[in-house]
């Protein structure tokens, strides 16, 4: 893009940035002052069948909330990421593959390879019976053949939905019948951190689920070499499959507002959401927001550590990176296996230039010590990124010290499922980085803070994270339930997208995100419901009520903290916590494991019969001194009971 004259990021490596802070300030007020300017401008970064003439048509009153960007236009989000590409680029490596066993083959994909294996892919789909606009279920391990289907979905229409391998068969079976998909792309089995997780299993146990029978074939990438149950007439061989399929196949064109994925997140009650991403408007975000957020340029090796389960690895393992023709280093496995150098050592493998991962991941090897870092040089960083959950300004600048040697800038990002791509972030080069804090809004995004009553502060001030206006990168919708889309974003403050976050703006202007506000918490970056870990506990026989709460977790950021009453007659005991551990393992996914489990014979209520959580929330955390008033309590001495037997001392 034009950005008028680079400047130093970091002197001791010499490098340039896209954007310096005159650049930031005209573009981001051309932004907002000329939206539809802006917009048609940036969405030449992509290669349009037919060039969108109408560039934004939104509203987001509630009455009539819809979001539509680049409307006439026609495109296809995997020409974009490799076809237009081979000509100059072909050659160039897309993916690099670092497998869970660092003795294990390596593998890299050129862009060549990848667009043959997508094309195959697709072709394979059509094949099995998958039109435009049927939903394909991706339950994958972090392998190239995850991105090979995406993108195979996208070449021909069909809506991608990938559920994060960790969650459990009942997790996955919802999505299933939520979206009813068609056709399920799964592995033998995954590995992590050398175990074994049976994916294929899963699926098998996840289709015997109700409201499952729309799908009608399971296609098995052949990964580990173990032999699942098979069975005839649905299950398909990957490689077979493949073998049979040509690598000629056309991308399809799709309208700008044509479907491109669907992403399961949770809300703050109920099931989780299926949030509707688009084709036109993600891609231009995602492209525009990975050039300028990562300061990327071409030739530069890019590692993010995100699964392909949530939208961090959608945007920005994907879509961003590959239409912008990146390098991409891929890695199966988990920061600390086997052993807490093995950041460091794919660091210095790949060369990797700019390194984006989560603050949980960076605590994690910081609990080490600088270890992690002895037998690696990391020379070749220039640029580290977090997101996901607030970073601690010690972790900050750990990283900023230790991983990055002092050389790399550090860009904290604050994004959602929702917001397709990166919102909140000090660019790089533009923006000085505070440690913790989120900085400044990226081009078209209009933050604002609101009291509770959704009166707009001004200044230094903290309150209700919202945004005024519409961004091509906006979720569209919740997949079959608009209404629910309204309703939890667009109804709390009309007239703005409510993004259900706090946070504090200083007296620069800069904000910081202070957490969630709703009844979300987000343990090591995972965004879970407490509602929904609530409705598994409650499934369990022996179990009369849960309410679960975050706490602060050294190294997860937030630990799942869960009060539960029994049934007369159950006698709670160490057998019985593990037992309802396990349970909630086995109805979400090891994620949603709770830490602290507090047996109680009473939950704080108020006259109505509400639940507290407000207390709930200070007991957890150990702030039993500040409870605030508990005078409308039904039996205010509950709370001294809950104190008295408080789990997290
Ligand atoms: C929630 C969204 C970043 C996309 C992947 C997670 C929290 C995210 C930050 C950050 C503080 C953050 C928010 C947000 N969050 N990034 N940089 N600082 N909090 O997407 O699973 O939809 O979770 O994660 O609470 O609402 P998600």
């Amino acid at each position: 893009m034009e950005t008028g004259t680079p400047i130093a990021i970091k002197k001791a490596i010499q490098e340039r940035c896209w954007i310096d802070s005159a650049a930031y300030q005209t573009l981001y007020r051309q932004s907002i002052t000329d939206s539809v300017g802006f917009w048609r401008s940036q969405a030449e970064r992509i290669d349009w069948f037919r060039e969108p003439t109408q560039i934004r048509d939104v509203s987001f009153h509630p009455d009539d909330v819809h979001i539509h960007w680049f409307q006439d236009g026609e495109l296809n989000a995997t020409y974009n990421c490799i076809d237009r590409h081979l000509e100059k680029n072909g050659d160039g490596i897309a993916l690099l593959w670092e497998p869970d066993q660092p003795h294990q083959q390596r593998r890299e994909i050129r862009y060549r390879e990848l667009h043959e294996q997508v094309c195959r892919l697709a072709n394979t789909l059509t094949r099995l019976g998958v039109n435009k606009g049927d939903r394909v279920m991706l339950y994958m391990p972090m392998i190239p053949e995850a991105v090979f289907a995406m993108l195979a979905c996208a070449r021909i229409g069909a809506i991608h939905s990938v559920v994060f391998a960790g969650f459990s068969p009942d997790a996955l079976a919802g999505r299933i019948a939520d979206c009813q998909a068609r056709l399920v792309i799964t592995a033998d089995a995954g590995r992590r951190a050398g175990k074994q997780v049976p994916l294929k299993a899963n699926v098998d146990a996840a289709l015997e689920k109700p409201g499952t029978d729309c799908v009608d074939t399971v296609l098995v990438v052949e990964h580990l070499g173990v032999a699942p149950d098979w069975h005839n007439g649905r299950d398909r061989r990957y490689s077979e499959e493949m073998a049979a399929s040509s690598t000629h196949c056309p991308a399809v064109a799709m309208n700008a507002e044509d479907p491109l994925f669907i992403l399961y997140t949770s809300g703050s009650t109920g099931k989780p959401k299926g949030v509707l991403h688009t084709t036109g408007g993600y891609l231009v975000y995602a492209a525009l927001t990975h050039q300028v957020a990562f300061d990327y340029h071409p030739g530069q090796v890019y590692w993010c550590t995100a699964d392909v389960g949530w939208i961090t690895g959608h945007t920005y393992l994907v879509y961003g990176p590959l239409a912008n023709g990146a390098t991409c280093v891929m890695f199966e496995g988990v920061p600390n296996y086997p052993n807490d150098q093995r950041v460091g050592d794919i660091i210095d493998r790949y060369q990797v230039n700019i390194l984006y991962t989560a603050p949980t991941a960076i605590r994690a090897l910081m609990a080490g010590g600088d270890h992690c870092c002895q037998g690696s040089h990391r020379d070749s960083l220039r640029l580290l990124a977090t997101a996901g959950e607030p970073i601690n300004p010690a972790a900050w600048q750990w990283f900023h010290d230790v991983v990055g040697k002092g050389q790399a800038a550090v860009v904290d990002t604050w994004w959602q499922t929702e917001t397709g791509g990166i919102m909140i972030c000090p660019l790089p080069g533009a923006i000085e980085a505070k440690p913790g804090a989120a900085t400044r809004p990226f081009f078209g995004v209009q933050p604002a803070l609101l009291d509770n009553e959704g009166h707009i502060l001004t200044g230094a001030a903290e309150g209700n994270l919202v945004i005024g206006d519409s961004w091509p990168g906006q979720a569209r919708t919740l997949w079959g339930d608009h209404e629910r889309f309204v309703q939890t974003y667009f109804s709390t403050f009309p007239g703005y997208y409510c993004t259900g976050d706090g946070a504090r703006r200083d007296a620069d202007g800069d904000y910081w995100i202070t957490g969630r506000v709703d009844d979300v918490i987000n343990v090591s970056g995972h965004r879970m419901g407490t509602a929904e870990v609530e409705s598994a506990l409650v499934a369990h026989p022996k179990v009369c009520e849960a309410a679960v709460v975050g706490y602060p977790h050294q190294l997860k950021g937030q630990g799942i903290y869960v009060y539960v009453t029994l049934n007369a007659g159950t006698d709670s005991n160490e057998a019985l916590c593990e037992e309802l551990r396990l349970w909630v393992r086995q109805e979400i996914g090891p994620i949603a494991t709770p830490d602290l489990i507090h047996f109680t014979v009473d939950l704080p209520k108020t006259r109505s019969g509400k639940i507290m959580r407000r207390i709930l929330r200070k007991v957890a955390a150990n702030e039993h001194d500040s409870l605030g008033d508990i005078s409308t309590l039904a039996d205010p001495a509950v709370v001294a009971s809950l104190v008295e037997t408080r789990m997290n001392r």
